[in-house]
């Protein structure tokens, strides 16, 4: 079953069932060996999920729980290996969405939820996207509008010191910090495996490249001309721009995020050869913006894609 929460909508399963778990798995084409996030209706179900739940923990559950952060903690030993991809944590999070709440409440145990794409696709963030991406492999798409926040949630590793963000999100790294009071490490190479680590990862079909504002209408001209180009840029298309599709973003980073993804699908599905993308202000509250739309780009562009862009 799919069901919305305030992030992304996500593709859920009872989390002490493997049976369920392993559909989840098939529907998403996601390899065995990824994590899943398992949500819990409030912080008081910590203790049954996680082996240790440190002070840090029960803070940031305090501060943002109901919300979008998930903590990675050590697991308890009945998690199944489905949940834990074969680690010895797990990922927590109590969403705010009322529909997750009231699905978690009603269902009174765990629900493992990745978001509910295809792997290595756009998360959705509409019913409408839910079913577009997993048509018959999901029976149920609980409708609950479009997602508020828009991009997936945060993750903090909290297995091990210091704490480090596996993933940005809408709760920053600076107010992650400011609530536990000491300062974040960095993710290192033996960090716990995540396919949203992968080089490439929430992307859209279409080739996507980052271009500077002021850049745009140049690269248009001398990387891809002749091509169909959509562009989604935060000013207004210019009178002699070239692009075929031109996309008005929001100028906040948080409407900017809330947006995001249903804005790269309508480009994807413009029939244009190149996804043109202004790079955003290089400032921490964009943090998160940045690390998806570096996820979804294919840089530097490929002689190979440049050529075919050229071509179409
Ligand atoms: O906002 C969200 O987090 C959404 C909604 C549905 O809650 N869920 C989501 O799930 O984005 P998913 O599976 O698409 O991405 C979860 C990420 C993956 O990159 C996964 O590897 C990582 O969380 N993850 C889960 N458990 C982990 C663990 N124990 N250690 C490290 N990473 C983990
Ligand atoms: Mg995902």
């Amino acid at each position: 079953m799919a069901f919305p929460t305030e992030t992304v909508y996500g593709l859920g399963a009872d989390a002490s069932n493997p049976a369920a778990l392993r559909k989840v798995f098939a529907a998403k084409g996601r390899p065995a060996d990824h994590p899943l996030i398992v949500h819990i209706a409030d912080m008081s179900e910590l203790k049954h999920w996680a082996a240790e739940v440190p002070r840090a923990a029960w803070l940031l559950a305090e501060k943002f729980w109901p919300g979008p952060l998930t903590m990675v903690l050590k697991r308890s030993s009945h998690v199944n290996d489905l949940i834990s991809g074969g680690q010895n944590t797990i990922g927590l999070r109590v969403p705010g969405h009322p529909v997750a709440q009231q699905l978690l409440k009603a269902f009174g145990a765990g629900i493992a939820a990745p978001s509910a794409n295809k792997f290595g696709r756009l998360s959705p963030t509409t019913a409408q996207h839910v079913r577009e991406e997993l048509g018959d492999a999901v029976e149920i798409v609980l409708d609950g509008g479009p997602c508020d926040v828009g991009i997936e949630s945060t993750i903090v590793d909290l297995s091990r010191e210091p704490p480090a963000i596996l993933r940005p999100g809408r709760v920053s790294a600076q107010q992650i910090a400011d609530a536990l009071l000491v300062p974040l490490g960095e993710p290192s190479g033996e960090r716990p495996r995540m396919p949203g680590s992968l080089a490439t990862h929430y992307a859209p079909r279409t080739p996507l490249m980052r271009v500077h504002a002021d850049e745009i209408e140049n690269f248009i001209r001398r990387q891809a001309p002749g091509a169909a180009v959509a562009v989604l840029a935060r000013r207004s298309r210019p009178r002699d721009s070239r692009a075929a599709l031109w996309q008005v973003a929001p100028q906040s980073p948080e409407e900017y995020a809330q947006h995001l993804y249903a804005l790269l699908r309508r480009m994807d599905s413009a029939g244009c050869a190149l996804l043109v993308v202004e790079s955003p202000p290089d400032l921490p509250e964009w943090a998160a913006v940045h690390d998806r739309l570096s996820r979804a780009a294919v840089e530097p562009l490929l002689p190979a894609v440049a050529a075919g862009a050229a071509a179409r």
